[in-house]
């Protein structure tokens, strides 16, 4: 236990959905297909969000949105991340999006990408907080699923607007709110401002005290996780480029957190075998050749800090099937 400290790791409630526990994988586009949600899953994982789908993608039946909502084997529980620039393709879409049976469906205000806020989605959305009102408030008038918004401090620092977007999100019916606490004109860079997070949850405390909130940004370690629940109060932490190439750290923070001894970092021969299924699990979804493209920045995040890994890098980078990656790996040292 934490001596003595109130339980860290604990279930939340996303309206009336039991969540086992609250560290969570963030959405990540481009990283978190389902295999590897799942693989997160199977290391302690209590929650896993897609990458953002487009609405208007949906709506559309796209070719490419559907592989983006299926979920994997071990995923019982699982969050669809829609963006939108306004209502319309929401009303558009719900019907089909729900034939996916999201246990959740949470709302994108946070993407910087220009071809995402040119359309008046991702970061642009805190700007319309009318908008994501609508939005919210139409999905929770249409169907039984909650809904969670995931947002950003502010488009820049003299634009700084989370209270109106939490706001406008909680009026609107949701029932989990996430803040990254970066800017939208940060990007990735510079450090998360924690204490707005903390202020964050004391906002939603004093309106709406049975709402989650979740904190994102320079999550890395299993401590961090506890640092910032401890230092923040929220309820919950979504590990984001911590868990790039590293699902083993949902399962050093679930033990952190639940007062238990740490398990030792993985060796090099668990994540070698984690990288093989991510492989196979992949090339059985998507085919061998666009699996081999796709795991060339798993392996270099999952080698990070890996002594002589370099040639195994390099040779994964030409790799084009499954054998040319065993042998590549088969140059790493077995410790
Ligand atoms: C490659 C990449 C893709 C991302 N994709 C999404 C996304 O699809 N939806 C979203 O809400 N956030 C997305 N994010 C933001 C993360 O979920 C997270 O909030 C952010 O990276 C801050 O956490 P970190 O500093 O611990 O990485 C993405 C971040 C990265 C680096």
């Amino acid at each position: 236990m934490n001596d003595g400290l109130p339980a860290l790791h604990h279930q939340v409630m996303i309206g009336a959905v039991p969540i086992p526990g609250n560290i969570f994988l963030a959405p990540l586009a481009g990283y978190t297909d389902r295999v590897f949600r799942s693989i997160c899953r199977d290391f302690g994982a209590d929650f896993t969000y897609s990458e953002m789908v487009s609405a208007e993608g949906v709506a559309r039946e796209s070719a490419k949105t559907d592989p983006l909502m299926r979920r994997g084997s071990n995923e019982d529980l699982f969050a669809i991340q829609l963006f939108m620039g306004d209502v319309d393709p929401v009303k558009r879409c719900l019907d089909r999006l729900l034939t996916f049976s999201p246990t959740v469906i949470d709302i994108n205000c946070g993407c910087p990408v220009p071809k995402v806020v040119k359309i008046g989605a991702g970061s642009q959305l805190m700007r319309s907080p009318d908008k994501l009102y609508e939005i919210v408030s139409y999905i929770t008038g249409s169907c039984s699923v909650p809904v969670s918004v995931k947002f950003r401090l502010g488009w820049d620092q003299d634009a700084i607007s989370w209270k109106r977007t939490a706001d406008a999100a909680l009026e609107g019916g949701a029932s989990m709110l996430t803040m990254h606490s970066r800017t939208r004109a940060q990007g990735y860079a510079g450090k998360a401002d924690w204490l707005q997070i903390r202020a964050l949850k004391q906002w939603v405390s004093e309106k709406a005290p049975s709402i989650p909130v979740f904190g994102s940004g320079d999550l890395f370690t299993a401590e961090d996780a506890k640092v910032m629940i401890l230092t923040t109060g929220v309820d919950g932490v979504m590990f984001a480029r911590g868990a790039i190439g590293n699902p083993f750290v949902f399962r050093e923070a679930k033990a952190l957190l639940d007062g238990a001894p740490v398990p030792a970092p993985p060796s090099i021969a668990e994540r070698k075998q984690v990288i093989v299924r991510h492989l196979i699990q992949l090339a059985e979804d998507i085919g061998e050749n666009a699996a081999c493209r796709e795991m060339r920045k798993h392996v270099c995040a999952y080698l990070k800090g890996v002594p002589f890994a370099g040639p195994v890098k390099q040779a994964v980078v030409q790799a084009t099937s499954i054998d040319m990656y065993l042998k590549a790996l088969g140059q790493l040292p077995e410790a």
